[in-house]
């Protein structure tokens, strides 16, 4: 009982968020490059203001985040002193094609990747590969319009056809867009796309989230054309999204709130546009130009498994009842009272982990695989320079044992679980580092100060434990 044998214990990062190193190795621009810490942040991830190139005056911190492009090693052999199973990685899409519509790629960015492939293999960590992580070439933006436009799905497929082919035998499990559905939260950031005065801003999100779509299949495709051993994945931003009350509207509330995401695990999984989505999309005068080989590719090309991140659950009411509004990883609905929150104001609820892999079970009876999980907190450095993040380990050891009764209890088949940012990294939602997930710290505050240095937390020795004992050991 317990964890299966061979689960994948592990922690996942984003390219933008740790490489740095942004005009390096012949790398090219990208929209998560271009997004500002500070006030203006949010507009621009969400597409109100346009910002497709570096302004004075702004701190931009992808631009070296924690230099992981040149400590990748040492980062990499902490991440198996804690005895990691998987690490997950994204690839910087501008590394391989600078502007993302070049006919041959840059061998420079193959190789980088190649490199921390081979070293991960080196220490037996099996790599999980996200294709795009939030990345967009600023190139395919400005001249195609991002994801709104179809060509894009033919660059996409250049780029997989390249990672597949040159990375065969070496990665076997593959992301191919993560968290698909913060297209209709943070669009620029999810997709490329900015919003011009008086365009609708709901059908081109949908028209982009088609594009992403039809892409994932076409991924899938190729995949296992390429070598039938890859494993392909989809990603959603998941937590399920309760009730406010039992009231029916709001009970109603949450269930279209829950379609919206779970629309794109439908397609990615079942292979077809659901009648509500159809329904949805007829409403509102939305026409994704749906053609007949779209449908093909998607009917025939369906994930091998759901991968998924979790932070929080989410609630929802009725516009007629009365609550309380809150935050929490792009998605604000109504505040739960009956949760504690983080410093940031997301929800803590393990139990709704366990809820949340459910509902994911019940409906596609896939392989499951929980890919980013944990607890954006501050951290104290002691006069010793020890950290003691209990805060985290508490955090980490109530989901970890709400994944647990999923898996014993529920009869869940569940395939790993990545701790999101196992080494501190820039915060994709405020761009602050001071939003530490890390159970290695790293010297660096919000404004790009610090020496880089990375130390262990009190947390580190409690992973390591973790995962010696295939999660038996959670004291
Ligand atoms: C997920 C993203 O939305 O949540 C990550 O896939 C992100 O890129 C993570 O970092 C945590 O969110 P934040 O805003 O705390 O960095």
């Amino acid at each position: 009982m317990g964890f299966p044998e061979g689960f994948l214990w592990g922690g996942a990062t984003a390219a933008n968020q740790c490489e740095g190193a942004y005009n390096e190795g012949g790398r090219g621009l990208a929209n998560v490059d271009v997004i500002p810490h500070g006030p203006e942040r949010y507009a621009v991830t969400a597409g109100l203001r346009r910002m497709l190139d570096f302004e004075d005056g702004y701190y931009y911190p992808a631009q070296t985040a924690i230099d992981m492009y040149h400590h990748y090693k040492e980062d990499i052999a902490l991440f198996a002193e804690m005895g990691f199973k998987t690490y997950r990685l994204s690839i910087g899409w501008t590394r391989i094609f600078p502007n993302g519509d070049e006919e041959e790629p840059n061998e420079e960015g193959l190789a980088f990747y190649e490199d921390l492939f081979r070293e991960c293999k080196k220490h037996g960590i099996e790599p999980l590969v996200t294709i795009t992580h939030f990345d967009c070439p600023i190139h395919l933006i400005k001249e195609y319009g991002g994801w709104r436009n179809r060509k894009l799905i033919e660059f996409y497929k250049r780029l997989v056809t390249v990672l597949f082919n040159r990375y065969k035998g070496l990665v076997k499990y593959w992301l191919t867009f993560n968290e698909i559905n913060m297209i209709l939260h943070l669009p620029f950031m999810g997709a490329g796309l900015v919003f011009d005065e008086g365009e609708d801003r709901e059908a081109i999100e949908y028209q982009a989230a088609h594009n992403e779509l039809v892409a994932s299949a076409w991924a899938t495709k190729i995949a296992h054309e390429i070598d039938p051993e890859m494993k392909i994945g989809c990603m959603l931003a998941a937590g399920t999204v309760y009730p406010y009350s039992c009231r029916p509207e709001d009970v109603r509330e949450a269930q279209v709130k829950n379609q919206e995401n779970y629309f794109f695990v439908d397609v990615q999984s079942r292979g077809s546009y659901p009648n509500y989505a159809k329904k949805f999309l007829e409403r509102h005068g939305i026409d994704v130009g749906m053609t007949e080989e779209d449908e093909r590719i998607l009917a025939e090309n369906t994930v091998d498994f759901i991968s998924f991140s979790y932070y929080n659950t989410r609630c929802a009411a009725a516009p007629t009842t009365e609550a309380e509004r809150t935050e929490g990883n792009a998605f604000s609905g109504a505040k739960n009272p009956y949760l504690k929150v983080s410093e940031w104001g997301w929800g803590i609820d393990p139990l709704g982990f366990r809820i949340t892999i459910n509902d994911l079970w019940d409906r596609y009876q896939k392989p499951l695989f929980v890919v980013e999980n944990g607890l954006g907190a501050k951290d104290e450095v002691n006069p010793d320079g020890s950290i003691d993040d209990d805060y985290r380990i508490d955090y980490l050891r109530q989901h970890i044992e709400a994944m647990k009764a999923a898996i014993e209890e529920d009869g869940v088949e569940m395939l790993g679980y990545t701790t999101w940012g196992p080494i501190d990294l820039v915060s994709a939602g405020t761009g602050e580092m001071s939003k530490r997930y890390g159970f290695i710290y790293v010297d660096r505050d919000d404004a790009g100060n610090g020496t880089l240095a990375r130390s262990k937390k009190k947390s580190f020795d409690w992973y390591k434990k973790v995962i010696a004992t295939n999660g038996e050991d959670l004291a």
